[in-house]
């Protein structure tokens, strides 16, 4: 065996750039993070075609002397941690000191920095991580590190890159994190030197998502604010009328850090359970603020990863801010602005999407054209004020002066499937089916964590025929369905006696819905967690058992029905995800008639 040597530092710094620097994206991020460190007010990122040939970030903190300038670049220099406490108490976005020296071990890379004090800057040539030139500079205050060919010593990291706009994709996202984490500092991303993207210091974080969603249906999102003890959870979260086949658009900060976390993640789709239809999720951005020593930001080289020391309470912190956020939602609903209607593409799907149309080469303008459409500057006046107030802060919504469906007035029933109804400001059409599956559903879960459904016994018991395996997932389900009210027992491998029913399910054909609840529930199997099971029989339930589009009403039972909704937290969907309720407001008659 040869003989153990500690290797050279260069390589050392190439080792860790492996987990530090894995594409061109990375590299901005960890710029990004140590230019918001320093204080800047604007940041501008400059990516090159491609973009691993030349990044460059531009800010305007604090500079460094020519001293530090030399220094950062070697590995585990930091001026932000010096002892250990200080690791169990990270309040900057770096600590590890290893992101220069891992960035400058894989590229060419120059660094102008000047602090405000001093008559010039300082500029370093470093490649591959060995400093080529010391000099002096014109700059201004701040820094500027300039990346060029990302990888050219590390071929085979080059050939795992993604097509050029995948990863033009990533950078773009990576800035819009940090945009979103702090709305004071200004933001610019250009691509070949076009203005790309935009983002001024905004007043106010709702200021700042205005500028980035408004293709999201943003002025509908619903202020998060809550706090227990030193636990602290604010931001805005998507009515359950919006919502997105994947995750990507619910951003989430700890401490101001940007994190993926799925305990974070599942805390919020908890609150949604049962408002949004499967596998849809809700659109977002939420903060989590705890004391440092809480949390450890040291899990992973990128930091993007944190962990909790008491992870139940945030879950359950966090589950409690979305679900108060949504039932005050509920409650202001007359006002809200309907998202759908605000809805356009989100910018990052469209932007995928429309470049996804192959570009032929030179066609640098249809390109540029194109990018600079879907990250046109925001209108501000788009915004309505009154609809969202800020996180955070301020009144709380009165919440007992909001008119509900019961204060509606009633018009009619159209096609016997819709009710129509009077607000103070438009018309609003309710389909009877989803209202009362919703009302159903609210009931028989309120009953359910009681005790069981009311029930009801048959004169005569019924016997039942079915598939092996829906036997044997039947046997396994007894217990749930006594709950509902089935009471059944195996009568042979596949024959089973039912003795009792649901009370509500009498009028129906109660073993038809029982046969349907097996089929379905058997279906299920491997669905994760058993309360997702109930749920989904209660869904079944709820839908069997409601009023079917297409059946005339008394107005007696109209009222009724509105005035069921009102008792509910959860009424702006079906149990399955479905809208209940839609609003044509009057602004939109008037546009429409030309009135307004
Ligand atoms: N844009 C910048 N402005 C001012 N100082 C910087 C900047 N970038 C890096 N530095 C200095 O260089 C040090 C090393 O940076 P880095 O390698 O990213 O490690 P870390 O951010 O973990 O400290 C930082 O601690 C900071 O003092
Ligand atoms: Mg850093």
């Amino acid at each position: 065996m040869a003989t153990i040597r500690i290797m050279p530092e260069t390589l050392a710094n190439k080792i860790a750039a492996g987990e530090v620097v894995d594409r061109p994206a990375s590299v901005v991020k960890e710029l990004v993070e140590n230019a918001i460190d320093a204080g800047a007010t604007q940041i501008t990122v400059e990516a090159g075609t491609p973009v691993y040939r030349s990044i460059r970030v531009v800010d305007n903190g604090t500079g460094m002397s020519e001293d530090d300038a030399l220094l950062c670049l070697e590995r585990h220099a930091t001026s932000k941690i010096f002892t250990e406490v200080d690791l169990g108490a990270i309040r900057t976005l770096g600590f590890r000191g290893e992101a220069l020296p891992s960035i400058a071990a894989v590229s060419r890379l120059e660094l102008r920095t000047r602090t405000r004090e001093a008559t010039a800057g300082i500029r370093l040539v470093v490649a591959g991580g060995v400093v080529r030139e010391v000099s002096e500079c014109g700059c201004s205050p701040g820094t500027q590190v300039w990346v060029r060919d990302l990888f050219y010593n590390q071929p085979a990291r080059r050939k795992f890159l993604k097509a050029e706009r995948t990863e033009f994709g990533h950078v773009g996202d990576t800035l819009l994190r940090y945009a979103l984490a702090r709305s004071e500092i200004h933001f610019s991303l250009r691509l070949a030197s076009q203005q790309t993207q935009e983002w001024p210091a905004a007043a106010s974080l709702k200021e700042r998502l205005a500028q980035c969603f408004k293709t999201h249906g943003f002025p509908s999102w619903l202020p998060v604010s809550s706090r227990n003890g030193d636990l602290r959870v604010a931001g805005f979260l998507s009515p359950p009328e919006l919502h997105r086949a994947t995750m990507q658009t619910l951003f989430l900060f700890v401490n101001g850090r940007p994190v993926r976390d799925r305990l974070l993640n599942l805390a919020v789709i908890e609150a949604y359970r049962t408002l949004l239809p499967r596998g849809r999720f809700p659109l977002g951005i939420l903060f989590v603020e705890l004391p440092v020593e809480r949390v450890d930001v040291n899990v992973h080289p990128s930091k993007a990863e944190v962990r909790f020391q008491d992870g139940r309470e945030l879950f359950e912190t966090v589950t409690r801010a979305a679900r108060d956020a949504l039932t005050t939602g509920e409650r202001r609903r007359w006002e809200r602005p309907l998202a759908a209607a605000q809805e356009r593409r989100a910018p990052v799907e469209e932007i995928q999407e429309r470049l996804a149309i192959s570009w032929g080469e030179g066609r640098q303008a249809e390109r540029d054209a194109v990018l600079s459409a879907v990250f046109s500057a925001p209108a501000a006046d788009t915004v309505d004020k009154s609809a969202t107030p800020e996180a955070g802060g301020g009144k709380d919504p009165v919440i007992s002066a909001e008119p509900g469906f019961g204060d509606l007035t009633i018009i009619g029933q159209l096609l016997n499937t819709y009710l129509l109804c009077e607000a103070p400001d438009g018309l609003i059409i309710i389909d009877q089916h989803a209202a009362h599956e919703r009302v159903l559903f609210e009931a028989f879960l309120a009953e359910m964590t009681s005790a069981s459904l009311p029930r009801q016994e048959l004169m005569l018991p019924e016997t039942l025929e079915l598939s092996a395996a829906e036997s044997a997932w039947l046997v396994e389900a007894l217990p749930r369905f006594a709950l509902l009210g089935f009471v059944v027992e195996p009568f042979g491998p596949t024959t089973f006696v039912v003795r009792a029913v649901p009370a509500s399910a009498l009028r129906d054909e109660p073993l038809a819905l029982l046969r349907d609840l097996v089929a379905e529930g058997c279906a299920g199997v491997g669905q994760p967690g058993t309360d997702t099971m109930m749920e989904r029989l209660l869904q079944l339930l709820a839908c069997r058992l409601s009023i079917k589009a297409g059946k005339r009403l008394k107005v007696e039972e109209m009222r009724s029905l509105l005035r069921h909704l009102d008792g509910l937290d959860r009424s702006s969907t079906c149990p399955h995800g479905r809208p209940l309720w839609w609003k044509l407001t009057i602004r939109e008659l008037e546009r429409f008639f030309g009135r307004a």
